[in-house]
């Protein structure tokens, strides 16, 4: 199975809702499930169903002009209102990544262009504005894999924390699009993929995509990272992104901070690989980020027979952490590698 042909998120014309592969049964079961309604849709997003920063924003654009589809009303001034407050409920589900808002927004601010139009007008609208976000997302992937590949060499090992492949976003993806463009063209690189507590999108996802695509894959515990660090074998550190801030601070999944961290320590490059889409030139820094809490259930139980912590026992859990622009060797977008001073530089590299 080549990784190009996952088609994990899908919405037609001929559709009823939005299909997508429920990424909460892998590796397990390949699974896909059709989403018809506000709540199933929401919830999806929630219990990450479907998750990665671009493919959160690509989903509730589909799921948007899915909902308008289905809306009964003959106008688009009818569909209009209701379509608002979807596309406010979709976009509160997950606070960090601002792919999700951004494509919320986007899809709105079209819709709005077409109110005393037709319904069907409107409709068919939505539905070429989700198709766009989709295509720019493939496009920019492309683009962030080729430049990320001019970093790499024959033989080298990549370190990458969570899942920042295909299913993530829509084709190659952000982190692993310079690994898969790799392997397409024949190249050997080792990557070291964490597990990533506490939901394992490292173990769960990671190795999967990359086992596909029959790229060597070593998946190791998130407290293994320093020991593979210190023997050598990680020439590069690739990770995602949900949200960076104008002075290149950056949001990504709950230990990526710690993994940069090491990686100074070490002397190893540390690069944030991830779309304009993903920029955030409105926050001065990471601290105005808003980091998504999640529940305490997946600390203390998700994935165990029984509990693995008494069920009284307080538990903090984060879905993100922030990490310093000073730690960064890179930002890594469609428009080539940005370098330090990202408060200078950045605006560049995002898309005008
Ligand atoms: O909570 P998740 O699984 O949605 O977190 C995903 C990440 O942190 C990814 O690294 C990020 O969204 C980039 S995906 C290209």
């Amino acid at each position: 199975m080549n990784y190009e042909t996952i088609d994990h998120i899908r919405f037609n014309d001929g559709a009823d809702g939005v299909i997508i592969l429920d990424q909460t049964c892998l590796p397990g079961t390949e699974r896909y499930v059709c989403l018809t309604s506000l709540e199933e849709m929401a919830e999806a997003i929630r219990s990450l169903q479907v998750r990665g920063a671009p493919a959160i924003g690509i989903f509730a654009a589909f799921s948007l002009a899915a909902l308008a589809k289905k809306d009964p009303a003959d106008s688009a001034s009818g569909i209009l209102s209701r379509l608002r407050d979807a596309g406010d409920a979709l976009a509160s589900t997950r606070p960090t990544a601002v792919n999700l808002s951004r494509a919320v927004r986007r899809m709105l601010d079209v819709a709005g262009t077409c109110d005393g139009m037709t319904a069907d007008a409107l409709r068919d609208r939505l539905y070429r504005e989700a198709m766009t976000i989709l295509q720019e997302d493939i496009a920019m992937c492309r683009a962030i894999a080729g430049h990320g590949l001019t970093l790499l060499r024959e033989g080298d090992g990549i370190l990458t924390h969570c899942n920042a492949g295909p299913i993530a976003t829509s084709k190659y993806g952000t982190a692993l699009g310079p690994i898969l463009l790799a392997a397409e063209q024949g190249m050997h690189l080792r990557v070291y993929a964490d597990e990533t507590r506490p939901l394992l999108q490292g173990a769960r996802l990671t190795s999967w995509e990359l086992q596909r695509a029959g790229v060597d894959v070593t998946l190791i515990c998130d407290n293994m990272a320093a020991s593979v660090m210190k023997q050598g074998w990680v020439q590069a550190c690739f990770v995602g992104c949900d949200r960076i801030a104008a002075n290149g601070d950056t949001a990504n999944k709950i230990g990526t901070s710690g993994v940069a961290i090491l990686a100074r320590h070490y002397g190893i490059p540390f690069y944030v690989l991830g779309p304009s889409s993903s920029v955030d030139l409105s926050l001065a820094n990471g601290a105005e980020i808003p980091i998504e809490l999640r529940p305490e259930e997946e600390i203390r139980s998700r994935w165990y027979a029984e509990d693995m912590a008494p069920a009284s026992v307080p538990c903090y859990n984060p879905a993100f952490d922030v990490t310093d622009h000073d730690l960064i060797t890179g930002i890594i977008t469609e428009n080539g590698i940005c370098t330090p001073p990202y408060g200078q530089n950045l605006p560049d590299f995002v898309k005008k």
